[in-house]
């Protein structure tokens, strides 16, 4: 740099991000994109030519881990070559491996787990200018106190960054951190900590934030976020009081909320969610397995039988609310019959849709140290096939009841197959727009891109598994008659 050049620091750093696991991973990585663009980085999409590559990981299953680790081994080479990089690893893998990781992959610069982000500006620097490796994690679950354990898991949440979200108009608010539900499978409470729960003054503070950078959506975000419960100022919050509050908030449209525990599903949260205009009619509430013998095995502390009652309790509560799922096929021990079991369960409870894993066994779990993985990968496969036909099945029927019926869609912008250019519309300006309902349905239509961030009505004529298909209405009345014309793009 010639020094008649105004005095930058250094050169902008290049840096990329890649980011696998839930949405909580999404957020972290936009936290930690926006505390980096304050040290003069910028983002690139090439990991060979970034000076700084980050790997936001997930451990939930195998193949997510593995997916990292392969990404790991193509830098091997880069490295070699421009031993300037960093390379650095966060998230739920850097909390449950740890050291190994620099054992597996010794180009690796930088560990950083769920609960210390924060220190990521500053051991990248480190590691930079001195070479040695750095690492950052908290405590193991056993390693302390309950307290000392959360205490050494901090919850991040600083800056934000609007340029990191999935639209400008919508975004991620954590209000929970960890989980201590311990279910036998699974490696979440080890990875992100003690569950401890964000204070409302803090949640609303961010929510305000967030309004005044254009977001009019936003989904709150826990492991089990129905379990949120915090004292402030002496006074008890729920997440229906946080619901009442948010909804209160001008410039908010829809709240949604992710991911909820079955047995925490109480009334006072079905009522919020029926009488509070803004939060979305959608419930993500897992079931995992129909089978009461496999959901004690996987610790979940409901049966069949509660799981119902909670089902009937929102039918009742919450009229025409989407319910979806998660569930593990192939679970430690798991039969023929109570794979039915799983599947007579998804005939009765109509799903709206539901995520299916094959059990994928993680070290340190409990389910790990105590059973074999005794079901053969071509059984978990074709289960798991079996149960997404079922699924796509019913929920194709389902959505076949919304043809000829009129959905508020908030529009988020261009859809996959117009943005690769698959979709042509009969009039230039407009392109096939996808939104979703206040039932979280997938709805796509033809309109102007500039209604992207708008709410429009849309009258549904046909649909497949996962979307319903339409045209943007407008409503006049004209001398006491209700009559729908074509939006004027
Ligand atoms: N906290 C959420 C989900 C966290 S992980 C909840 O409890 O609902 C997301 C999903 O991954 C889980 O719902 C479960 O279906 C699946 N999952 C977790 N551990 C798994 C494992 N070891 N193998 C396969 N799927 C798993
Ligand atoms: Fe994992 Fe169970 Fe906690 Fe969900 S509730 S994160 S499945 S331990
Ligand atoms: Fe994966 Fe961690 Fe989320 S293990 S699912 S990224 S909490």
């Amino acid at each position: 740099m010639s020094s008649s050049e105004p005095a930058a620091p250094e050169h902008n750093r290049k840096l990329y991000i890649e980011t696998v696991g839930c949405q909580m991973n999404v957020l972290d990585s936009e936290l930690v994109v926006a505390a980096l663009r304050k040290q003069q980085f910028e983002l690139t999409d090439d990991m060979y030519e970034a000076d700084t590559v980050l790997f936001n990981t997930c451990s939930v299953r195998d193949h997510a881990e593995h997916k990292i680790y392969s990404q790991l081994g193509r830098l091997k080479f880069a490295k070699r070559h421009h031993p300037a990089k960093v390379i650095g690893v966060m998230g739920c893998m850097a909390q449950k491996d740890q050291e190994l990781i620099f054992q597996r992959a010794p180009h690796v610069d930088l560990v950083v787990g769920t609960g210390q982000l924060a220190e990521i500006p500053r051991l990248l620097e480190v590691a930079r200018t001195t070479r040695d490796r750095q690492i950052a994690i908290s405590l193991d679950r056993r390693e302390g106190s309950r307290s000392e354990v959360a205490m050494s898991f901090e919850s991040y949440d600083p800056l934000r960054d609007p340029e990191m979200r999935p639209t400008p108009f919508q975004a991620y608010v954590r209000i929970m951190i960890g989980c201590d539900k311990f279910c036998t499978y699974c490696v979440v409470p080890m990875t992100r900590g003690p569950e401890q729960s964000r204070l409302p003054s803090h949640i609303l503070a961010e929510v305000h934030t967030l309004v005044g950078q254009g977001v009019k959506e936003v989904t709150l975000l826990g492991q089990t976020v129905n379990s949120y419960r915090v004292t402030e100022n002496g006074r008890m919050y729920r997440l229906s009081d946080l619901l009442e509050m948010i909804n209160a908030v001008p410039g908010i449209e829809r709240i949604k909320f992710v991911t909820n525990f079955p047995k925490d599903m109480t009334d006072d949260l079905l009522q919020a969610v029926r009488d509070l205009p803004k939060v979305a009619r959608y419930l993500h509430v897992p079931l995992q397995s129909g089978c009461d013998e496999v959901l004690k095995r996987m610790k979940r502390g409901y049966t069949v039988a509660d799981y119902r009652d909670m089902m009937q309790r929102i039918r009742a509560t919450v009229p025409k609310c989407a319910v979806s799922s998660d569930f593990i096929v192939g679970f430690c021990g798991e039969t023929e019959e109570s794979f039915q079991k799983s599947m007579d369960l998804i005939r009765e409870c109509r799903f709206k849709n539901s995520f299916i894993f094959k059990y994928s066994p993680r070290p340190g779990t409990k389910a790990d140290d105590l059973w074999t993985d005794d079901i053969p990968e071509d059984v978990k496969r074709h289960r798991n096939h079996e149960m997404l036909e079922l699924t796509n099945e019913i929920a194709e029927e389902d959505n076949a009841e919304f043809i000829g019926t009129d959905v508020e869609v908030l529009v988020e912008g261009p859809s996959k197959s117009s943005e690769k250019g698959k979709i042509e519309t009969d009039t230039p300006q407009k392109v096939q727009l996808m939104g979703r309902s206040m039932c979280d349905r997938i709805v796509v239509f033809d309109g102007n891109p500039r209604l992207a961030g708008s709410t429009v009505t849309v009258d549904v004529h046909d649909c497949t598994s996962t979307t319903l298909m339409g045209s943007i209405v407008t409503r006049q009345v004209v001398h006491g008659l209700s009559i729908e014309l074509p939006i004027v793009s």
